[in-house]
């Protein structure tokens, strides 16, 4: 199906359409018979957010928060006084949490060394599991989770919450039907102006905080000032980098909207080149991915250069034979014709009320996340099919992976189309598995 051009300016040039969900109410009048209890592992940023879109909700209760960090817990605790009746207790040992037989499900917001792991346990103590990008540290880690959701039979959202934006949704059934014609390329972009995260020292751990859990599965190091909270994303110990951290969302839209699973071959580039501090992953990163069938995927994050692309600081963009179409970082999106001027013929935007930014670091706003968590809970209650199931979660996080073991070796991989596994390099393989703490080598 192509679209008329005449057709879409005679209906003038916008259709606005928002998300159908409200921002926080007050909700007291919880309805036991429906009640979902979820327990929130990790709460500075992203868990906090995602503790209240729970909590809001009368359906579901919070019954636990769960964080290493005494004080962060304290300030959701209290933040979800006006949000629901019953007090979560509080727990730095996510062990202890999971042991709850009345807890139906865990939120893991965690630092991403963390998330296979804790998933994996939640399952094996019977809990389904909201698992946010990216769904592993690591390319074994993600195998070990699809296993687990299968063997334990769990249901596992993947926390990219695009995946259930009406207007991305309907972008994509038009993409699928042909809008642009056949996709041979996509790129993805992430843009942000971070700072420097200096030179950490060596200190005394906080006595607020359980540095030995919160490490987890991670080889045991000293503590040094600079790694937590948040800018644990840029060690490769804890952290994924930005190709994880953004990546995640967008090459996810572009696997989407071309229908691929697996590569044929990855590539990357990019080193620390903003600053010289102790900022391991690259600050400026390009990864280029070819797929069967005359397919390519681009990727370009700038953490510290906050240049944006098309209008926007982060996106996607899909060419094919009969034109482009853009998502940008919200709602919406734009499709343009091939011919010379490139014109715009279509653009569907959120609608003002939900306006969000995709540089807040807790994530875009509480009304982009209501619908997502909402499919969870339906999964849960009714079997409802998830729109990030983990199946897909972990293919989309893979690429990313893959592109940043392309830029750790320095090689172009080959890549294996029909699983996802890297062909004939020993040196790459090192880093589809990481070196574990004794004793928590997650297991299936
Ligand atoms: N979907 C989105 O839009 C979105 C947005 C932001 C962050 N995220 C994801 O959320 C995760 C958390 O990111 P963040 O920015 O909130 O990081 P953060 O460092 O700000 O917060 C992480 C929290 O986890 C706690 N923590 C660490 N180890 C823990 C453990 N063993 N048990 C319990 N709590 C533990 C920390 O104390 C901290 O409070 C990341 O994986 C990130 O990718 C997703």
């Amino acid at each position: 199906m192509r679209y008329d051009r005449r057709q879409f300016l005679n209906e003038g040039t916008k259709i606005a359409s928002a998300l159908s969900v409200a921002p926080f109410v007050i909700l007291k009048n919880k309805k036991p018979a429906q009640l979902i209890t979820v327990a929130i592992m990790g709460m500075q940023n992203r868990g906090n957010s995602l503790a209240k879109v729970f909590a809001s909700r009368d359906d579901c209760e919070v019954s636990w928060l769960c964080d290493v960090d005494t004080r962060y817990m304290e300030k959701t605790g209290k933040e979800l006084a006006t949000l629901q009746d019953r007090k979560p207790r509080l727990e730095q040992d996510i062990r202890r949490v999971l042991e709850d037989p009345t807890l139906d499900a865990l939120v893991v917001a965690a630092p991403d060394h963390w998330h296979a792991p804790a998933a994996i346990m939640a399952m094996q103590a019977g809990k389904h599991v909201y698992l946010e990008k990216p769904c592993s540290h690591n390319p074994q880690e993600g195998e070990l989770v699809v296993e687990a959701a299968k063997k334990y039979d769990r249901i596992v959202q993947m926390g990219n919450q695009r995946r259930s934006w009406s207007n991305v949704q309907a972008c994509m059934e038009e993409l699928h039907a042909g809008i642009i014609g056949n996709i041979y390329f996509a790129k993805g972009w992430y843009s942000n102006t971070r700072e420097s995260i200096g030179i950490g020292k060596r200190t005394a751990v906080p006595d607020y905080l359980n540095f030995d859990l919160w490490q987890g599965p991670a080889p045991r190091r000293d503590f040094q000032d600079n790694i937590h909270p948040y800018n644990w994303h840029w060690f490769w110990d804890w952290g994924t980098g930005e190709a994880l951290n953004n990546g995640t969302h967008f090459l996810d839209l572009m696997r989407w909207g071309m229908q691929v699973d697996y590569p044929d071959r990855v590539v990357s580039s990019g080193g620390r080149y903003h600053y010289q501090d102790d900022w391991e992953t690259p600050d400026t990163q390009t990864i280029n991915l070819t797929f069967a069938e005359n397919k390519a995927m681009s990727w370009e994050s700038r953490s510290c250069n906050g240049m944006s692309l098309y209008g926007y600081s982060a996106g996607a963009i899909f060419h094919g034979e009969g034109g482009s179409c853009i998502i940008g970082s919200g709602n919406e999106y734009k499709i343009y014709d091939n011919e010379s001027q490139q014109s715009l013929i279509k653009e569907v935007t959120a609608g003002d009320a939900l306006e969000h930014d995709q540089r807040n670091l807790a994530g875009p706003g509480a009304a982009y996340d209501a619908s997502h968590v909402l499919n969870f809970l339906q999964g849960i209650r009714e079997g409802e099919i998830q729109r990030s199931a983990i199946e897909g979660g972990h293919k989309s996080t893979l690429l990313c992976q893959l592109g940043n073991i392309a830029y750790r070796t320095g090689r172009a991989l080959d890549i294996d189309p029909t699983n996802g596994h890297i062909l004939n390099d020993d040196e790459a393989m090192k880093l589809w598995s990481r070196e574990y703490e004794e004793g928590w080598e997650p297991k299936v």
